[in-house]
C-alpha cells in the first residue's frame, strides 16, 4: 500500500532543506550499497553523521510524531535515522529491494525495515526524471512529489529511481520497524481506523464507535509485536 503524507514539512522550510542540501558534502551512493545493490545505485549521498544530516534528519521524525497518517498507517515501534540522496546528470537507483534488517546507530540492535518513505525537497518542476516507481499490489505507481511531501511504501516492495536528465533530485529516505510487521494487516487497521474516524466525524452512535474501536485494538492486540 502507497500512502502520500502531502504535508509533512511545510513547503517553504522544505525548500530551505534543498538550498542547504545542495551545498553539502556529498559522497558516493554506492559506498553505502550492498553487493547487489551497488550494480543498479549511481547516485550521491550524504555521511551518516554529517551534521546537516542529523539536523534535518531529527525534524523529518519531529514531524513524523504529530503526522496522524504516517502514525496510524505504519505503526512506528522503531526509525532509523533519515538518509539523505542526490540524482543529478543521468544518476538513477535501478530496481532493488531494501535490506530486511539494519544496524541502529550506537550499536543498539538490529531494526527490522518494514516500511520505507521518502521525502522530497526538490520540487517536481526543478528536475525530469527522478520518479520513485513502486511495484505495488496493483501495479506499477510513479511518485515524484512536492518539496516538503513524502511517501511510504511496503519494505517488501521492487523499487527503483528513474535517472535525472535535468536538474537536481535532493531527498531522503529512511526506514521504520512497525509494530505491524505484515503490510495486509497494518492496511486492515488503517482502513479500521479511517472509518472510525469517518463514523466520529458523522456524530454516530457512541455505541456503534465503542464496538468498532474495541474490535481495532482487539486486532492489534493480537497482530502487534512492541518487542
Ligand atoms: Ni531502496
Amino acid at each position: 500500500m502507497l500512502i502520500t503524507l502531502p504535508d509533512l514539512l511545510p513547503r517553504e522550510e522544505a525548500r530551505a532543506y534543498r538550498t542547504a542540501l545542495a551545498q553539502a558534502r556529498w559522497l558516493d551512493g554506492r559506498q553505502t550499497a550492498g553487493h547487489v545493490a551497488s550494480r543498479v545505485k549511481a547516485n550521491r549521498q550524504l555521511a551518516l553523521g554529517d551534521p546537516l544530516a542529523r539536523r534535518i534528519g531529527q525534524r523529518i521524525v519531529q514531524a513524523l510524531q504529530g503526522d496522524p497518517v504516517f502514525q496510524s498507517a505504519v505503526l512506528p515501534a522503531r526509525i532509523l535515522p533519515p538518509r539523505f540522496n542526490r540524482y543529478e546528470g543521468g544518476e538513477h537507483y535501478g530496481f532493488h529491494i531494501d535490506n530486511a534488517l539494519f544496524r541502529r546507530p550506537d550499536d543498539a540492535g538490529l531494526i527490522r525495515c518494514d516500511v520505507s518513505t521518502t521525502v522530497f525537497f526538490s520540487d517536481p518542476d526543478d528536475y525530469d526524471g527522478g520518479e520513485l516507481v513502486v511495484q505495488d499490489t496493483y501495479g506499477e505507481q510513479r511518485v515524484k512529489l512536492p518539496a516538503g511531501a513524502a511517501v511510504i511504501y511496503p519494505g517488501t516492495s521492487l523499487h527503483q529511481v528513474t535517472p535525472v536528465t535535468r536538474g537536481v533530485r535532493l531527498g531522503a529516505f529512511f526506514w521504520t520497524q512497525s509494530l505491524v510487521r505484515d503490510d495486509h494487516r497494518r492496511s486492515l487497521l488503517l482502513q479500521q481506523d479511517v472509518a472510525i474516524q469517518r463514523l466520529i466525524n458523522d456524530r454516530a452512535e457512541s455505541e456503534i464507535i465503542a464496538g468498532l474501536t474495541g474490535v481495532y485494538h482487539n486486532l492489534l492486540r493480537l497482530w502487534a509485536d512492541p518487542t
